[in-house]
């Protein structure tokens, strides 16, 4: 198939179901219709919602879903044409535990009701080395504060990146709770966790492929809200 433009991608969500893209006013304080209504309306179960934060083409998104099929998920990112790819390929593959959401994080409260959330992924965010006010990296705590107030007791928050400046801030932020820390995660991580996590570990989204070939350490941390 012929490589598609932005506009033609955009065009595309239009027509899939399971692509959200809310007209929320950066001024405004409403909410999103769906907020405290994505197990009954959108997913028609009550299982828990994993959210990926950032996901680009939302191709480890997919990977999630299909093996956890007990599970729901939900990929975010700002731009819709890079997540064109992977809700396409979910509504093609039938995958029914499968959303995206076009949505600045910023506003994930309205979006989200308290409690809604259960896990966050966040991979390979853009570090952001100027936002030194930590308003703009999407691992900082100003945000983590915000998936708090979306999450059930104890959501646990998965970070996977090759940026020592996101792992650093985190790890210095969360190092009292911290339930895993790798500074390798394919040198030494995949060595010493279980088969399904290793295996899930070793899936590899375009960016990370980049970063590999490139030799950089990817970094993991997983703690609770
Ligand atoms: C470096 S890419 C990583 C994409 C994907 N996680 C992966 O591993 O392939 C970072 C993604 O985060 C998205 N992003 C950055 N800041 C965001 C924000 N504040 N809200 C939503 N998405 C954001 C970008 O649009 C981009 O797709």
């Amino acid at each position: 198939m012929a490589r598609l433009g932005k506009r033609r991608k955009w065009e595309l969500n239009g027509d899939l179901p399971r692509v959200f893209e809310p007209t929320l006013k950066v001024e405004g304080q409403e909410n999103y219709d769906l907020r405290g209504h994505w197990h009954g309306r959108v997913f028609e179960n009550n299982q828990p919602i994993t959210i990926e934060l950032g996901c680009g083409k939302g191709l480890f998104l997919l990977e999630l879903a299909r093996r956890y099929s007990k599970r729901n998920f939900i990929g975010v990112d700002l731009k819709g044409h890079r997540f064109w790819t992977g809700a396409q390929q979910a509504h093609d593959e039938g995958l029914a535990n499968v959303a995206f959401l076009r949505l600045p994080v910023e506003m994930i409260e309205r979006v989200f009701a308290p409690g809604e959330l259960s896990e966050f992924w966040l991979t390979f965010s853009d570090p952001q080395p100027k936002d030194f006010r930590d308003t703009k990296r999407i691992t900082s705590p100003i945000f983590m504060a915000r998936y708090l107030r979306t999450s059930r007791e104890g959501g646990l928050v998965h970070i996977k990146t090759d940026s020592a400046l996101i792992y650093r801030r985190a790890k210095q932020a969360w190092q009292d709770k911290l339930l895993e820390d790798s500074t390798d995660v394919h040198g030494e991580l995949v060595n010493r966790v279980d088969e399904n996590f290793r295996t899930l570990l070793e899936f590899q989204s375009p960016y990370e492929k980049r970063w590999v070939r490139e030799g950089r350490k990817i970094y993991y941390l997983r703690f609770p809200l």
